[in-house]
């Protein structure tokens, strides 16, 4: 039996930022290999920063607490800070998560991770 913290329950209840950017400047999709889960995250990018962040998941309660998390920890942050920022790093802000819980932390940074590499490609200096 685990439980989750009041922190996570809230992000799972009152999720920030869920949803679609159309015309998103970059797009990240990953899957989660211990529990087929999936995760979307859209970014748009102002001067060098994520100007928005949005995300869309068929995840578990965890799964959309950390994206809520992350979307929240990523807006405004350079595309170097957004790189840096770490499942643990998330996991920690939510005030942790039940341990047989934290491979659903992977999926929010992993695919914001993905969003920024699809932006780099996209934009990428010929
Ligand atoms: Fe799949 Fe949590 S059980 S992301």
């Amino acid at each position: 039996m685990f439980q989750y913290n009041e922190k996570v329950m809230e992000h799972f209840a009152n999720p920030r930022n869920v949803g679609e950017i159309p015309n998103a400047d970059g797009i990240g999709e990953v899957g989660n290999p211990v529990c087929g889960d999936m995760m979307t995250f859209y970014i748009k990018v102002k001067d060098g920063k994520l100007d928005d962040v949005k995300f869309k998941t068929f995840g578990c309660g965890a799964a959309i607490a950390v994206s809520s998390m992350v979307s929240e920890m990523a807006k405004g942050m350079t595309l170097e800070q957004a790189m840096q920022l770490s499942n643990k790093d998330v996991a920690e802000q939510l005030g942790g998560l039940p341990e047989n819980k934290l491979h659903c932390s992977n999926l929010g940074a992993d695919a914001l991770h993905k969003a920024i590499e699809n932006y780099r490609e996209k934009h990428k200096e010929i």
